[in-house]
């Protein structure tokens, strides 16, 4: 039986099922970050036997699309007590939840994976990677500070989400509304906040570095950065580099769009020095936040391409309406579309007798939609099928800048 979540009745539960999951290790400040979780989100349980067994949560968001914001879903925690697995409670209580954010207005959803497969049942798919190195501080080609940082704490979760959301916009960005979510974030990843504040005292740019169980040597990590200008992104390096007496290395994203190894000395020696020790500079490369549309013709009016109209039929297909009932009044995106492209592009129900065929997956459309892959290179490994002449024309046509959701949840 599913119901909402009641926190008087289930609380417990949730803490029982997020220490079977590993989710609680014993942080400090636990119960702050779960009910900053709890308040920031809507959350459904599976109950079996009188107790909470299964739950998923979601909470609002939005996308920044090119220059647009769509509203986002975020699916913000999915988890089965060790009594519950492979019922399809999690599953059906995951597109349960997406199907309430589109009828609050979400014309996308999104979330973080534990493995693939899981979620793309559901019609999600992958984002592109995310690359990590552990750098040497000391090896930072930039600035030494000339004014010292101003130290944040959990109880300034409400200014730096403020400054996050204000962070430089780039194609692909996920902001999360609720700053409770940031709040849960440095509660789950004890740390330090660091920023800077303007002349009239708004935090313009921070960011937050967890030290994991290694706070006196490292390596420690940036779990998040908001920047907007090059000036704030070196003296956020720059705090990073007045570690170096202290840590050995810091395990960091390349910031949307940029190449960190660019103010990096020496990469190449760090990689020989740290080979399979702790501060192990390698990076890593991997996806693990996906997204889906959810609604196509708001998805498709907030693309705009540049040159001559061009239109195609699209076969989609979506896995979720297999998840909702029959009757359900949102059933995914399935069904016969014609896409139009151009400056604004248009998708409406049917097909055009002299257009060419797409047939897709919703998950390998939504990549290409996003400009995560090329159509060409969909085809290649995803469920995307059409002529070769249409699948070169959407690839040279279909030119996005990276998408980077700068934001994990
Ligand atoms: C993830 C989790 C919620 C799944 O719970 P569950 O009860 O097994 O989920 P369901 O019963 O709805 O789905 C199980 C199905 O998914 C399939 N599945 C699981 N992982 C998969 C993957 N990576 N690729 C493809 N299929 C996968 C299973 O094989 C099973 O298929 P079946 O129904 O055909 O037998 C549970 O394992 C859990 O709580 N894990 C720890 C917390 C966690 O990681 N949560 C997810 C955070 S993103």
């Amino acid at each position: 039986m599913h119901r909402p979540f009641d926190k008087d009745r289930d609380r417990a539960d949730l803490v029982r099922i997020w220490s079977e999951t590993g989710w609680k290790k014993g942080q400090p400040d636990f119960d702050r970050g779960l009910d900053a979780y709890l308040k920031a989100c809507d959350t459904i349980v599976e109950e079996h036997n009188g107790s909470m067994e299964v739950g998923a949560s979601r909470t609002a968001g939005t996308l920044q699309f090119q220059t647009q914001q769509l509203p986002v879903v975020i699916i913000a925690g999915v988890y089965a007590s060790v009594v519950c697995r492979q019922g399809g409670h999690a599953s059906t209580l995951t597109a349960m939840q997406v199907a309430a954010g589109v009828a609050d207005g979400a014309a996308v959803a999104s979330l973080g994976i534990f493995d693939q497969g899981f979620y793309d049942r559901l019609g999600f798919s992958c984002c592109p990677y995310v690359r990590r190195m552990t750098i040497e501080p000391a090896s930072l080609k930039v600035a030494r500070l000339d004014r010292l940082p101003v130290r944040l704490s959990v109880d300034d979760a409400v200014e730096m989400h403020a400054c996050r959301l204000g962070r430089r916009h780039v194609h692909g960005m996920i902001n999360l509304a609720d700053a409770g979510l940031t709040e849960l974030e440095c509660c789950e990843c004890p740390g330090h906040g660091l920023g800077f504040r303007d002349a009239k005292g708004v935090l313009t740019h921070a960011m937050w570095i967890s030290v994991d169980e290694n706070a006196e040597d490292g390596p420690w990590t940036v779990r998040w950065m908001a920047w907007s200008t090059r000036a704030q992104l070196h003296e956020l390096l720059g705090v990073i580099r007045s570690f170096a007496d202290q840590v050995s290395g810091v395990r960091i994203a390349d910031p949307p769009g940029v190449q960190l190894q660019d103010l990096v000395d020496r990469p190449f020696a760090w990689l020989r020095r740290t080979r399979g020790g702790q501060n192990e500079g390698k990076p890593t490369s991997i996806a693990y936040q996906q997204h889906r549309m959810c609604d196509v013709p708001t998805c498709m009016a907030a693309l705009s391409l540049p040159g001559k109209p061009l239109s195609f039929n699209l076969r989609l297909h979506d896995p979720i309406e297999g998840f909702l009932p029959t009757d359900a009044p949102w059933r995914g995106c399935g069904g016969d579309w014609t896409v139009t492209l151009g400056e604004q592009c248009i998708a409406t129900q049917g097909h055009d007798a002299n257009a060419p065929m797409l047939e897709a997956s919703i998950n390998a459309f939504t990549r290409l939609w996003m400009g995560a892959r090329s159509a060409t290179a969909l085809a290649l490994t995803d469920d995307l099928r059409g002529p070769g002449d249409l699948l070169a024309a959407l690839t040279s046509r279909w030119l996005l800048p990276e998408p980077a959701a700068d934001w994990d949840y």
